[in-house]
């Protein structure tokens, strides 16, 4: 057990997927994974194990930004043996060839968050993913028919912010779309030496104000959720 996840030593996979909100942790358990079991409620922050085509997934949820994500993500590696944890999330998209419903694999994230400014002074440190399983993703994603955009997204501090001015700039600079959790993935994963991905959804255009229905974020996210269990199948 560790401060935060109530499970055992062996009770979670070494692939884990990570939704912000711990109710599509039991929706993806109870939907897309066979004799799944609930190994955590702390805090409500449900996590499950279960089997996809044979295999064990853990699906965990991580709450909401950085902070948040950071002590699941580092519980996950360090305490419970985790090697390819997949964030599974939405975004919102700030550039105008972005789409809702498309699904964006994220390449990098930069971020406005102090996080690796306090731990690596004088360093502008630039998180990736793991290139295998983007890789494996687009393919995957593909193979489906789904349209996948591959790029740098903005893993921001806040979700209210003043202005949209560092948004229409970082678009200028080709990021794709602006969430709140995949620059510490990254940066943990690489830390510790294991492979991390983060595969979004577009729930949200922030400049034209465009947003999905609910009925059309959870088809999108469905079919996010297939490409994410097939990236991890060994
Ligand atoms: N996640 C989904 N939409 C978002 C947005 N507009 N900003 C930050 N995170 C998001």
């Amino acid at each position: 057990m560790t401060v935060h996840i109530g499970a055992k030593k062996g009770d979670i996979a070494e692939a884990v997927l990570l939704p912000g909100d711990p109710l599509r942790a039991k929706y993806i358990a109870e939907n897309f994974l066979e004799n799944a079991v609930c190994y955590n409620e702390v805090r409500g922050m449900l996590g499950f194990t279960g089997l996809y085509k044979g295999q064990r997934v853990s699906v965990q949820g991580t709450g909401m930004g950085i902070p948040s994500a950071g002590i699941y993500i580092h519980e996950l590696i360090n305490e419970f043996g985790a090697t390819d944890l997949v964030r599974v999330g939405t975004c919102g998209a700030i550039q105008n060839d972005v789409k809702v419903r498309d699904v964006i694999v994220a390449q990098a994230a930069c971020t406005d968050s102090a996080i690796n400014r306090n731990a690596y002074p004088g360093i502008d440190y630039a998180p990736i993913g793991s290139f295998e399983l983007i890789k494996k993703a687009y393919e995957v994603g593909t193979d489906q028919g789904l349209h996948i955009r591959v790029g740098n997204v903005f893993s921001s501090d806040v979700f209210y912010s003043d202005g949209l001015d560092t948004l229409k700039l970082l678009g200028k600079l080709g990021v794709l779309a602006v969430e709140m959790e995949t620059a510490v993935l990254y940066t943990l994963a690489a830390k510790f030496g294991v492979r991390g991905l983060s595969i979004l959804t577009v729930s949200d255009h922030v400049m034209t104000g465009e947003q999905t229905t609910s009925q059309e974020r959870q088809t999108t996210f469905n079919q996010m959720i297939e490409v994410a269990l097939d990236t991890v199948l060994k």
